[in-house]
């Protein structure tokens, strides 16, 4: 009966080796409203950390205090050895050492897809012309896009373009991708190529964390699965127990809404949850 206790206890911090990320106490908010009320997290070098929760729970925002996009009300956050929420830290350096895609691929429309990935390496790394080139072409290859580096953005797929933004942060030379629902703007048939890219990711050892609804690509890629629910980690283990025999009741409804869209809109959800889903 006594099945062992996976969850609770961050797997992440390999043996003897420090986290490459490390989330403490970490609270948000905006106004009166708590979004993230004490998160700890810590994600191994290499590891692959896949985060699931419904709209409003604080996912966004938690990626968001882990580049510093946001800043945190407490706590505190380490890449490596270096505390982003330092107030001496070198900011802009620490947040040069993680790369981040988002849902809307963000790209310039008006420049080439070379001109995307050469644009920030000559702007923040200060890459020569010539070697931020010879950068962007690799890592166009890198996804698959070789072919596309004259191409503008409006001609390219979904899929191409997010494809495209995850050239454009690896060009940046990051330790760490944070993805936020990277594929949920994306046409189903589109979805398949991005991921694809980031199953490379994670099999070339990139440490990442995947906010995501594509739960096989959590059952397959990730290391760990992370329910968060109400700005609060519900649970955190094996995507074997965390999807395949969750503990906590929320976690269950909140994968049975999932795998029967017929469900969402049920009580459970907030007035504010249940608009975010309906705007999209
Ligand atoms: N910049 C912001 N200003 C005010 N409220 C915000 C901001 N960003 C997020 N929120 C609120 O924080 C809550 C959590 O949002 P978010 O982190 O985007 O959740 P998730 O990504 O899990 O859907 C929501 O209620 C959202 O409206
Ligand atoms: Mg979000």
């Amino acid at each position: 009966m006594s099945r062992p206790e996976t969850s609770d206890t961050a797997p992440g911090a390999a043996a003897g080796t420090a986290p490459e990320i490390r989330v403490e106490g970490l609270h948000k908010s905006f106004g009166a409203n708590e979004v993230l009320r004490g998160i700890d997290l810590e994600i191994g070098r290499g590891e692959v950390v896949c985060v699931i929760g419904p709209s409003g729970s604080g996912k966004s925002t938690l990626l968001r205090c882990v580049n510093l996009l946001e800043e945190p009300d407490r706590g505190r956050v380490f890449v490596g050895s270096t505390e982003l929420t330092d107030p001496d830290v070198d900011i802009d350096a620490a947040r040069r050492r993680i790369g981040m895609v988002f849902q809307q691929f963000n790209l310039f429309p008006h420049l080439t897809v070379t001109a995307n990935l050469t644009l920030p390496q000559r702007r923040v790394l200060g890459r020569s012309r010539a070697e931020a080139a010879k950068v962007a072409a690799d890592n166009l290859a890198r996804v698959g896009l070789a072919e596309k580096a004259d191409a503008y953005p409006a001609a390219l797929s979904g899929g191409q373009q997010q494809r495209v933004a995850i050239a454009r942060a690896l060009a940046m030379g990051p330790e760490v991708m944070l993805f936020d629902e990277p594929t949920s703007a994306l046409d189903p048939e589109l979805v398949g190529d991005v991921l694809a890219v980031m199953r490379m990711l994670a099999r070339d050892g990139m440490t990442m964390i995947v906010v995501t609804h594509e739960m096989s690509f959590a059952r397959e890629v990730a290391d760990r699965v992370v329910f968060m629910d109400g700005g609060v980690v519900v649970e955190d283990g094996a995507p074997a127990d965390v999807i395949g025999a969750p503990r906590h009741e929320r976690t269950r409804n909140f994968l049975s809404r999932l795998l029967d869209p017929a469900l969402a809109g049920l009580p459970g959800e907030t007035p504010e949850e249940a608009g975010d889903a309906a705007g999209g």
